[in-house]
């Protein structure tokens, strides 16, 4: 296999590449309503027990979903702790890889209609849409090189009438539970990391966003993914639930909130009657991520860095900016300048190519954001608000934030909207203090020119990713390794080396090879 490399995003500047857009986006709405099926071996259930609509325009149906129900939880258990793990784990790493790969090319070859779908789905600009695409092709390269490495082994120490063996077997069945936040990317990264390790995997995607769910399992499907080694089982938070506690699940990899995820370490961490394993969590979960800017940092640069990190896809990123930690110094001059660029933002829909600001996911999330902006308002300051937000559609302003005291909850609580608070600090020395008090520790930022600043800082922050000098968004697969410390994760690197290591079990076999005489 070539090595390998990210798949590069498309050229949005290019006027033949917009027209692209529009006519699949024109295509995507000439096609009848989405279905994610409750799908389980060759059996698919369709209903519409789950309606996803377009955020932008929430009379819009973009896909209606069966939601599994305890019966179906059951039979795809059943079926993928039976022959889906026993078939699929003795299928050879190299063609397991194959399918991956093919599962990627599939996904290239349609990567306008999937992201389409996201646009309506999700509310992703086009953009984020097409990177979004772009990761979940890099998860299904990256893991199926990284099922082959592993499929060598590792070398141990040999001694004279030893031999020594490490290799590593698949655990079993994977249950998925993803976020709607990168609908394909996310969901299909902890997917083919189980299916590439030789895992039967069960995926219960956010409900908010089961049609680009259904079209992943579909790629996988398509490209040889036996169909008793994946399902899908839309549903609510009680399908991810059941799933987490059951004696046949082996590794739960889970994404989103840290509520949901601390739920699921506790409930795998029981051992139900018949379960003669452990379970493993790996377990994505939320941050509350800040940027340092130091006296010395260069404001041009600053600024639109914070912008971009803070609003792009509506701060709805896991490694968004929610917090400035900014030097006393040019505190003043920062909000000012932050205050102007934040006024003129551009709030709309996710289709236009203008948006800077896109909807939020939900009616609640709208809520939440205005809730922590009249709080921000109440205990410090607002220093500016974008104008001009549609009144249809579920829009959070865009708002920025000072001079709140230190314990606000704007500070310390994931809001996972689009707003931006300020904190003003004696010297970046406090900036780290008060990151270090956060039990958070996902992605951090730091904008400073000296270089003996930035080793302190890399020294003290705990993030698991930690940008320098650059916008704290749009981590890579095998650039960035992304993933938190802390109550953020279970400290696991998507996209990076040892990802895979959680999905499987190590085995050493040493063997005795002096002649003890031969048998007759
Ligand atoms: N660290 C990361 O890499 C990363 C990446 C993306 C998103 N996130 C986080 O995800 C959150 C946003 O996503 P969300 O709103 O979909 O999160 P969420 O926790 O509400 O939902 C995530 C998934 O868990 C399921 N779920 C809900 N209750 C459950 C239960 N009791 N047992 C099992 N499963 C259950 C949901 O149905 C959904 O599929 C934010 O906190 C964000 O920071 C983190």
């Amino acid at each position: 296999m070539k090595a390998f490399v990210n798949e590069p995003v498309l050229e949005l500047r290019r006027a033949p590449v917009r027209a692209q857009l529009a006519d699949a986006l024109a295509a995507h709405d000439a096609r009848p309503v989405v279905q994610a099926p409750v799908w389980i071996g060759s059996d698919r259930r369709e209903g519409s027990d789950l309606v996803s609509t377009d955020p932008g325009d929430p009379e819009r149906v973009v896909t209606e979903a069966a939601a599994a129900t305890p019966g179906e939880v059951e039979a795809a258990l059943a079926l993928a702790s039976g022959r889906g793990a026993k078939a699929w784990g003795a299928t050879p790493a190299a063609e397991r890889a194959e399918v991956l790969v093919r599962a990627a090319a599939w996904l290239r070859e349609r990567r306008l209609e999937i992201a389409a779908l996201e646009v309506r789905e999700a509310a992703k600009p086009w953009p984020e849409a097409d990177a979004d695409v772009c990761e979940a092709i890099d998860f299904l390269e990256y893991y199926a090189r990284g099922a082959l490495d592993l499929a060598r082994g590792a070398p141990l120490l040999q001694m004279p009438g030893e031999r020594n063996e490490l290799r590593w077997s698949p655990r079993g069945v994977v249950a998925v539970i993803s976020p709607w936040n990168f609908p394909v990317a996310i969901p299909l990264g902890m997917v083919a990391a189980g299916l590439a390790t030789g895992n039967a995997v069960l995926l219960k995607p956010a409900e908010q966003t089961p049609g680009c769910a259904a079209l992943l399992v579909r790629a996988l499907r398509e490209s040889g993914v036996p169909p008793e080694a994946l399902a899908l089982l839309p549903g609510e938070g009680e399908v991810g639930a059941a799933l987490v506690k059951d004696p046949r699940v082996h590794t739960i990899a889970f994404t989103g909130s840290n509520k949901v995820g601390l739920e699921i370490v506790r409930s795998a961490a029981e051992v139900p009657d018949g379960q003669r394993h452990l379970k493993r969590v790996v377990a994505e979960m939320g941050g509350k991520n800040a940027v340092i800017v130091d006296s010395d940092a260069d404001l041009d640069e600053v600024v639109p860095a914070l912008v971009a990190s803070a609003f792009v896809f509506a701060g709805q990123k896991c490694s968004a900016a929610a917090r400035v930690l900014c030097h006393e110094a040019i505190h003043d001059a920062l909000v000012e300048r932050l205050a102007g660029a934040v006024e003129v933002l551009q709030v709309g829909q996710a289709e236009r190519l203008d948006t800077d600001v896109p909807p939020v996911i939900e009616r609640e999330a709208q809520e939440r954001v205005e809730r922590y902006a009249a709080e921000a308002e109440r205990a410090g300051r607002i220093a500016a608000r974008a104008g001009d937000v549609p009144g249809h559609g579920w829009f959070a302003t865009p708002t920025l934030a000072a001079d709140l005291p230190e314990d606000s909850p704007v500070l310390s609580e994931e809001i996972f909207g689009p707003l931006l608070a300020v904190e003003r600090v004696r010297d970046v020395a406090a900036a780290c203090d008060r990151l270090d008090e956060s039990p958070f520790a996902l992605t951090a930022g730091l904008f400073a020119r000296n270089p003996d600043t930035v080793d302190y800082v890399i020294d003290r922050v705990p993030v698991g990713n930690l940008y320098v000098n650059r916008a704290i968004t749009g981590a890579m697969v095998a650039r960035q390794p992304f993933g938190g410390n802390r109550l953020s994760g279970t400290g696991t690197k998507a996209g990076g080396p040892g990802y895979l290591l959680q999905f499987v079990e190590p085995r050493v076999v040493t063997e005795n090879t002096m002649r003890h005489g031969m048998v007759v």
